[in-house]
């Protein structure tokens, strides 16, 4: 969506928001449509990512105070809870947009992977889905009718070898979202991950040959790569009541690419390579 008014889909709702680091971040664009759409949330992310002090100018834009949390600390998801209550009593959106590999920010190939590093991205990851939303029933910020929404990588289905360990974290990320979905829907709480396509974010362009896969996905996907504000805009409706009934789904966020195997693009490329023998 283009124009700023927004059609108040999220008039009254409350949300936290994970993963603003700068403003290509796709949680970063995310709070710009919350705010559009009428909703008031907390920012959060952790503590080194804050450091760089990025995060103040979305939180002056959208009015939004900013909790520090590593959500692979226990004690700081806690906390992060009950300063979120202070704030603003209760939830009804959570966005999961946290993502980090140490193997792969220190280059170490999948079949040498270091053990500690894996477990940590695992912990941060996808574990950390888990962790926040164990703490939000434990704190019972969580409203009924609630909507939860974690973003993802096709990675977990189809390898990409580029994507390391983050392609199995992303699997366990998954999975955490539908087996919590299935105990959180007897409140109504829907929990989803949406597979977005190559997104050039900081996250996104730290993955070696990702201007490969950028492009790649770009050439396959009928409607082309979305951008991280047409994320924004997906992750809205799934926070709205329009969409009370979708849960424990992964959802393709990519232009049509996962049912795509090659474009006519691509058969024109490869057959002018190989010299095309049709008339
Ligand atoms: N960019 C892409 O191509 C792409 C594609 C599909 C899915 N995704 C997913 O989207 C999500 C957001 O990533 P992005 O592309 O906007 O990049 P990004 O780098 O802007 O966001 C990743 C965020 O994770 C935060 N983070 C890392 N460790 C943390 C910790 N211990 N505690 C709390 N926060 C921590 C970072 O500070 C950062 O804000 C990630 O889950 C990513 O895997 C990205």
């Amino acid at each position: 969506m283009s124009e700023e008014k927004g059609y108040g889909l999220l008039k009254g709702k409350k949300g936290i928001i994970f993963g603003a680091l700068d403003d290509r971040s796709i949680a970063w664009r995310v709070a710009l449509a919350c705010k559009r759409e009428g909703a008031d949330f907390v920012l959060s992310n952790a503590p080194i990512a804050l450091r760089l002090g990025e995060l103040n100018a979305l939180s002056e834009e959208t009015d939004a105070p900013i909790f520090p949390c590593d959500v692979s600390k226990d004690e700081d998801v806690e906390k992060l809870m009950t300063q979120t209550k202070e704030a603003l009593g209760s939830v009804d959106f959570i966005l999961h947009a946290i993502g980090m590999s140490p193997n792969i920010r220190k280059k170490k190939e999948y079949n040498d992977l270091n053990y500690a590093w894996l477990n940590q991205t695992l912990d941060i990851s996808a574990i950390s889905l888990h962790r926040v939303l164990n703490h939000a029933e434990k704190a019972e910020i969580l409203n009924d009718g609630g909507s939860v929404v974690a973003l993802t990588f096709i990675g977990a289905q189809r390898i990409f070898s580029k994507y390391s360990d983050m392609n199995d974290a992303k699997a366990l990320l998954e999975s955490i979202a539908r087996n919590y979905g299935s105990r959180l829907a007897k409140r109504g709480i829907r929990v989803n991950t949406v597979s977005q396509a190559p997104t050039k974010t900081s996250a996104g362009t730290g993955i070696k040959g990702f201007d490969g896969m950028y492009t790649f996905a770009d050439m396959i996907a009928p409607l082309g790569n979305p951008s991280a504000d047409e994320c924004a805009d997906y992750c809205v409706t799934l926070f709205s009541d329009l969409t009370r009934k979708v849960t424990m789904q992964n959802l393709y966020h990519d232009g049509g690419f996962v049912t795509c195997g090659i474009s006519e693009a691509m058969i024109e490329g490869l057959n002018s390579l190989y010299g095309d023998k049709e008339e």
